[in-house]
């Protein structure tokens, strides 16, 4: 869908070069601004609007993407432009915490602007494909509104909840599953390189094991929901006594197990509870239990 509605992009690292060119892709006229001019070359060759500051980027906008490094860089270019940004939309497609995207959210309101958060879930290459994936919290009102233009970034896009903080708080517990996994498999590769097993030999059977995974991920969700713990197939006792292996294994070659035993000192407190016999999922339980006994202390 094509709409004419004028955009500014502020940040024009890896990912806001490739925002801005996706909106120029739908016809959008598009302003830039990064600190660092030059990298705004090649977008300014393809028909983009370099602007001098923030404050002249935005001026016109109808919709104004913020997408930098972190909230605090954020702010940092925002902040000074307050006056400049009264009245507009800010999307600011930046990854941090939910708390930071609720302070942002409460300043925009503070001074006038219409904020929405957004996290991108999905890497540069899939911007205006239909691989790409974004997720927005804050007004739903305002999101329909700017759906339209959003849609040049492609794929599937969500809105949320109107907590600003939400579409962040997804974020944060998407990448505490996709690098600690990320984690496990670059030391499962080491593990097998120091038993003499080549990655070709192990990515058959990994790419087994990570269906596994996937396959398992809704029943995760389905009985923490539930608080359903019974094990059908393995108990927590079992899989600890699987990591004991790996890292006994691990540190007989030499390797490092300090995100092992981390994973494993969790698996035993949950087993110290009582819940040995329990299928693994009672570990996000424990976890959570834990968060409790902690905050009734403090
Ligand atoms: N790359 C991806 O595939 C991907 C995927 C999903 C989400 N994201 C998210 O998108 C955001 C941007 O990532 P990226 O890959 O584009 O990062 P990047 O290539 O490292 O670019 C960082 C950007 O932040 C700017 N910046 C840093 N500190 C600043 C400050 N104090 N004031 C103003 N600007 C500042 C940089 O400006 P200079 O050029 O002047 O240094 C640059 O424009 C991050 O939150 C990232 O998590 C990226």
């Amino acid at each position: 869908m094509t709409t004419s509605a004028q955009v500014t992009v502020l940040g024009l690292g890896k990912m806001g070069q490739t925002l801005a060119r996706a909106f120029l892709a739908h016809g959008h006229p598009t302003t830039v601004w990064n600190r660092s001019p030059e990298k705004g070359d090649a977008l300014v060759a393809a028909g983009a609007t370099r602007a001098a500051s923030v404050a002249d980027a935005v001026a016109g906008a109808d919709l104004v993407v913020v997408c930098v490094v972190d909230y605090a860089a954020a702010r940092q270019l925002l902040e000074p432009a307050a006056t400049a940004l009264r009245g507009r939309t800010v999307v600011n497609l930046t990854a941090d915490t939910p708390d930071a995207a609720r302070s942002l959210a409460a300043w925009a309101a503070d001074h006038g602007v219409n904020y929405l958060d957004g996290s991108i879930m999905t890497p540069t290459i899939t911007i205006d494909t239909p691989d790409a994936v974004l997720i927005y919290s804050g007004p739903h009102d305002l999101y329909r509104r700017h759906a339209a233009t959003l849609a040049a970034l492609g794929g599937t896009q969500h809105h949320l909840g109107a907590d600003p903080g939400r579409a962040a708080a997804f974020d944060v517990a998407l990448l505490d599953f996709f690098w600690t996994a990320f984690a496990g498999m670059m030391h499962a590769f080491a593990l097998a390189k120091a038993e003499g097993i080549d990655g070709a030999d192990l990515v058959p059977l990994a790419e087994g094991l990570a269906a596994l995974l996937k396959d398992s991920v809704a029943e995760h969700g389905e009985r923490l929901d539930a608080g359903r713990y019974d094990a059908d197939v393995a108990t927590l006792a079992t899989i600890a006594a699987g990591l004991e292996h790996v890292v006994a294994a691990s540190e007989r070659r030499g390797l490092d197990t300090s995100v092992q035993h981390a994973a494993l000192a969790q698996l035993h407190r949950a087993i110290d509870a009582g819940h040995g016999d329990d299928d693994g999922s009672v570990v996000s339980a424990v976890l959570l239990a834990e968060r409790e006994e902690a905050g009734s202390r403090a």
